[in-house]
């Protein structure tokens, strides 16, 4: 299957999922359709392809891995409908179109993201899917992504910054957490979704995973000033306007294309253990690395 086949597999699948599921409750119109407003406007869907890519290495993927999928997409739309709003980057585009806030308004944004994050963990909960500890692992996963441990404390470390000069150690902390987290989430529950728990092949996987997920964020920061507004689908030379701390600012901008190669590297070399079958992961790698929007 090449990358683009795979991709359409992907988005198909998880779009379904997602529909699905949201369609069965609308009391609250505008919530719903703020929702599917930043579910459904255009997103790569990059997470869910390393979900079903990862969970093909070890077996058919199910409905535990679709839900999976589906949940680390909707974390995924959450976080960046509060990270466009005003007291964060203060965006007004997005995938092309108008962020969230601007599209509604902001108390409706903040609602629509708050619920996003809760269906996600509606979904993987759903009492249809019977194994209750794997589950279990899997929203503890999700919640360890997501939360405290992840992506929030990166968007707070990266608030917190703007306007300081900080060392490579402490952006890599920053982009670790704002980024990687979720990345590396989404590997490791496609695996656990068909129930691959050994821990072996979990500390390989993070290997590669944890080198793209980094490699996920040093590429955003590189495209904020190669790729055009058009390309990007979001305004370019934001993180400059906003005094961002980024790769490109710390390393240059040669110096951050040369260490996105370097964990592009690291992740191939931490996947070839599996052999063929993670020709796919070896195409996101690439991807992740080549892509300019
Ligand atoms: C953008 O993520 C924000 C970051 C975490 C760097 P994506 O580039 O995956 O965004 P979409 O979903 O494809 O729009
Ligand atoms: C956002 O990082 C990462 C999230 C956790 C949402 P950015 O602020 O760099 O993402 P973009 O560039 O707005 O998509
Ligand atoms: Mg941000
Ligand atoms: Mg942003
Ligand atoms: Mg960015």
């Amino acid at each position: 299957m090449t990358l683009d086949d795979f991709s359409q597999f992907a988005r198909r699948r998880v779009d379904h999922y997602l529909t699905q599921n949201l369609d069965q409750y609308v009391p609250a119109n505008h919530l719903q359709e703020a929702m599917a407003y930043s579910l459904f406007n255009g997103g790569k869907r990059v997470r869910p392809m390393l979900t079903y890519a990862t969970a093909s290495l070890f077996d058919d993927i199910n409905e535990l891995t679709d839900a999976c999928a589906a949940a680390i997409e909707s974390i995924h739309a959450y976080s960046l409908i509060h990270d466009d709003l005003p007291a964060m980057d203060d965006d007004d585009l997005r995938r092309g179109k108008p962020t969230c806030h601007i599209q509604y308004n902001e108390a409706t944004a903040i609602l629509a993201g708050d619920a996003l994050q809760t269906f996600a963990f509606e979904l993987l909960s759903q009492s249809h899917h019977t194994n209750a500890s794997l589950k279990l692992q899997l929203i503890q996963e999700l919640i360890h992504a997501s939360g405290r441990h992840g992506m929030v404390t990166g968007q707070m470390i990266d608030l917190t910054n703007v306007g300081h000069d900080i060392n490579q150690q402490a952006l890599q902390q920053m982009h670790q957490h704002k980024t990687g987290a979720l990345i590396r989430a989404s590997v490791r529950m496609g695996a656990i979704s068909v129930g691959m728990l050994d821990r072996n092949n979990l500390t390989q996987l993070d290997r590669y995973a944890n080198a793209i997920g980094l490699a996920f964020q040093v590429q955003d920061d590189i495209i904020d000033i190669t790729s055009d507004t058009n390309t990007l689908g979001k305004n370019q030379f934001s993180d400059e306007a906003a005094n961002k701390p980024t790769y490109p600012k710390l390393l240059g901008l040669e110096g951050a294309q040369e260490f996105a190669q370097t964990l592009h590297q690291q992740a191939i070399d931490a996947i070839k253990p599996f052999g063929d079958p993670a020709q796919p992961l070896v195409e996101l790698a690439n991807y992740i690395i080549g892509r300019n929007h």
